[in-house]
């Protein structure tokens, strides 16, 4: 393949969501469909596929593409693909299933979501999905529990999208990946940088930030909020925070937020991955891999993440932004890096998150270097009412 064909392939957005009478029929059709309830999680997963955000997926995983992501990183026709994207069942659910067959996809809340048409059911090895894609097998670790968790069927084949999940109070900040595209075309960005998070917005986050956007036409600040561990600060509290720094310490001109609608897996250099195709997807030219990146715990080192993407960045669409632990330096009176600060550590603001949530909870601000004043009292509000 030319280099040039790739570079539009990597382009293409899938659509699988449909509108109209299209819609109408389907809804219809699939009141008589057996179904299938789904959680959440999975129910994140429907609707990145279904507008194009896990694009080139057309639907949940067969086994043949399923097996070489978790073996090679890389879907059956060799595209790079990091994370298993599936949709699994108990092995009783299973069972009234049959190949061939189409089924309604269901929330809890009885709200029908899609479709999927059952290519493939397939069993799989947990362990080794674990010990591949997350480095460990250890139940401790959030997004292995959740394979733990699983049942012990996946089921493979393309989906429809017949209804978006209501992102309640986000909706506001919610764009597809055209909408984002077309955004960046209205606002003449052609160099866009992509800023994951999960973590309400600290000043090495905005030290990193600016810094890429020194290089780029524009930020858009992505931060993810569908399911995360319970000890993660909620998402209503951080998207708080990066509104209130986003008024007082942003150009408008040069930054969009949009919410990322994932659940986060929590698996480190893989999930990089990932986020930067998706990120991609939504139209970004750049994307910012710095400490530790989508890490938990002690699980992975600290630069993992990025000399794993290193390895697959020429194939996937995007630039990455690979940034060193930044800190507040007392005595460059700074942000700065090993890069390019000289002083010996103990001149360092480090604190650790556990430190920094003991803090707020006491109703205490983190020093200025660390943490923005007006995004410290958001968070202290905010863990007030958790
Ligand atoms: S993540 O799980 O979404 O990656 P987080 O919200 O903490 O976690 O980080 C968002 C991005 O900022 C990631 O790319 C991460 O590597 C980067 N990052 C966070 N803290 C630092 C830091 N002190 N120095 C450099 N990069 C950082």
């Amino acid at each position: 393949m030319t280099v040039q064909l790739q570079a539009n392939k990597l382009n293409e957005l899938v659509n699988k969501e449909l509108d109209g009478a299209n819609r109408k029929e389907a809804l219809n059709r699939a009141a008589s469909l057996p179904s299938l309830t789904i959680s959440a999680w999975t129910i994140s997963d429907l609707e990145l596929i279904g507008i194009g955000g896990f694009s080139p997926l057309e639907g949940f995983m067969r086994q043949a593409d399923y097996e070489r992501v978790v073996n090679e990183l890389r879907l059956s026709d060799g595209t790079v693909w990091s994370i298993p994207i599936t949709l699994p069942v108990t092995e009783e659910q299973a069972g009234e299933i049959t190949v061939g067959e189409e089924i309604a996809l269901t929330g809890e809340d009885g709200i029908t979501y899609g479709t999927i048409q059952v290519e493939e059911k397939y069993t799989y090895d947990k362990q080794l999905e674990a010990e591949n894609v997350y480095g460990t097998s250890e139940e401790a670790h959030p997004g292995v529990k959740k394979v733990y968790e699983k049942g012990n069927v996946y089921l493979g084949g393309p989906i429809t999208l017949l209804n978006r999940p209501d992102h309640g109070q986000f909706e506001d900040y919610y764009l597809d990946p055209a909408e984002t595209r077309q955004l960046f075309k209205d606002l003449g960005w052609k160099t866009i940088v992509g800023f994951q998070t999960r973590n309400p917005v600290h000043r090495a986050h905005e030290h990193i930030q600016k810094t890429a956007l020194e290089a780029v036409d524009g930020l858009l600040l992505n931060p993810l909020v569908g399911e995360t561990k319970a000890d993660d600060i909620p998402a209503d509290v951080r998207m708080e925070s990066y509104e209130t720094i986003l008024k007082n310490y942003y150009v408008e001109d040069r930054v969009r937020l949009v919410i990322y609608p994932a659940a986060m897996r929590y698996a480190g250099p893989r999930e990089a991955i990932l986020h930067a195709i998706v990120r991609r997807n939504y139209g970004c030219t750049h994307f910012i891999v710095g400490r530790d990146h989508a890490g938990v715990g002690d699980y992975y080192g600290t630069y993992d993440a990025q000399d794993l993407i290193a390895e697959y960045e020429d194939e996937l669409g995007i630039n990455i932004f690979k940034f060193e632990h930044a800190f507040y330096c007392e005595v460059c009176e700074n942000m700065a890096s090993a890069k390019t600060c000289p002083h010996d550590k103990k001149h360092h603001v480090h604190l650790s998150g556990t430190k920094v949530r003991e803090l707020l909870r006491s109703g205490e601000r983190p020093p200025k270097e660390f943490s923005r004043p007006e995004v410290a009292d958001v968070l202290i509000k905010g863990m007030k009412q958790t």
